[in-house]
């Protein structure tokens, strides 16, 4: 009995087809590296997997300012291809290239409420930190729909996810129910997060999330200087004011940073309490950091470098991504549009 629900709520991971998503808003950086990219690496041996630049969801914030997007598609592709993810092993695609995705997204608009949107936490936090006033852009409040069309037109069932991504799951579920309602027949999925286990990395500044424009992120092509400045002017704790007095560890960014980059969780443990006792200086601990996330950094950015010299490589790759993923979103789009009794062109 007891061996039987345990099969039951373990996923069976080989059956598992997975996505991902990035806005292509700008390079990736150290949090995408540790919180994600890592682990797509890893789940490309065991899945099928596709990931998605989602240059239309970047262009729901971004709209009066199209080239933020734009210049940022193959930055982003450089991105995946410099960290290990294999293009033989992972399909590679882009949103704007698979109308399927912006069609199914009309027909689930139907089917949401706008209060339903207005509600979705994770829309309401950006709401507020984006300042739009009351001029929020019909794309954005919406862009939960469209993500629920990049879930279901894949058949995707598992969804590597942070916690700010939660209720886009639940309201792609919420959606394929009433399709799946509407066809009287399982057409759609319903998907289950894969919460990653590493908590979000600060940036470097202690004062939140990591972003390029404030100067307060490590990129994957940052080079060996920008690294060992923004290591150098990382937050430690402020009352750390002489190498005698004892430190805290808790905000302490250069501590979470080892925590997450360190491969020797003893020696960290022993920095830690070295710290909080007091004689080890902010530049000890700024040191071992820095050795670390260069050794790391290194052959990534050159392997990047030599991806984003060849232009025409990288755009192939995600044209052969976008082809395949096209074919397989129309299936699902014809099977909707049948649902929805819109299938008067379609062969019998
Ligand atoms: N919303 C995701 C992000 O902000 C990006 C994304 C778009 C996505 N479509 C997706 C993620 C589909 C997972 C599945 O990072």
């Amino acid at each position: 009995m007891h061996q039987h629900s345990a099969l039951k709520t373990k996923p069976d991971l080989q059956q598992e087809k997975i996505l991902t998503g990035d806005r292509a808003t700008g390079q990736l950086h150290l949090g995408h590296f540790i919180g994600s990219l890592q682990q797509r690496v890893a789940l490309q041996h065991q899945h099928r997997q596709t990931i998605l630049v989602a240059d239309l969801q970047g262009l729901t914030d971004n709209g009066h300012q199209p080239h933020k997007v734009s210049s940022n598609i193959l930055n982003v592709v450089a991105d995946y291809l410099a960290v290990g993810i294999d293009p033989s092993k992972t399909t590679i695609c882009l949103q704007s290239a698979i109308p399927a995705l912006a069609e199914l997204t009309m027909y689930y608009a139907n089917l949401v409420s706008v209060s339903r949107l207005e509600r979705n936490p994770t829309v309401k936090n950006e709401i507020l930190s984006k300042s739009f006033g009351r001029a929020i852009p019909a794309g954005f409040l919406t862009y939960p729909i469209s993500q629920a069309a990049d879930i279901t037109a894949f058949r995707a069932t598992l969804i590597p996810v942070g916690d700010d991504q939660l209720p886009m799951i639940e309201q792609t579920n919420e959606i394929v129910r009433k399709v799946n309602t509407i066809a009287q027949d399982e057409i759609l999925l319903e998907c289950k997060p894969l919460l990653s286990k590493t908590p979000r990395l600060p940036s470097t500044d202690g004062k939140g999330k990591m972003s390029k424009s404030m100067g307060n992120c490590i990129l994957l092509s940052s080079s060996e200087k920008e690294i060992s400045r923004a290591v150098k002017s990382m937050f430690t704790d402020p009352h750390h004011l002489r190498v005698e007095d004892p430190g805290r560890v808790e905000g302490n960014v250069v501590f979470t940073y080892l925590d997450a980059f360190h491969p020797d969780v003893g020696h960290v443990r022993e920095l830690k309490q070295q710290y909080q006792e007091g004689g080890l200086a902010d530049g000890t601990t700024k040191k071992i950091l820095e050795e670390c996330l260069q050794e790391i950094l290194k052959p990534v950015r050159e392997r990047r470098e030599r991806f984003i010299s060849d232009k025409s490589q990288l755009i192939e790759i995600l044209k052969n991504g976008s082809d395949k993923s096209r074919q397989e979103a129309n299936q699902v789009l014809d099977r909707v549009k049948q649902a929805f009794g819109l299938d008067l062109f379609q062969p019998a």
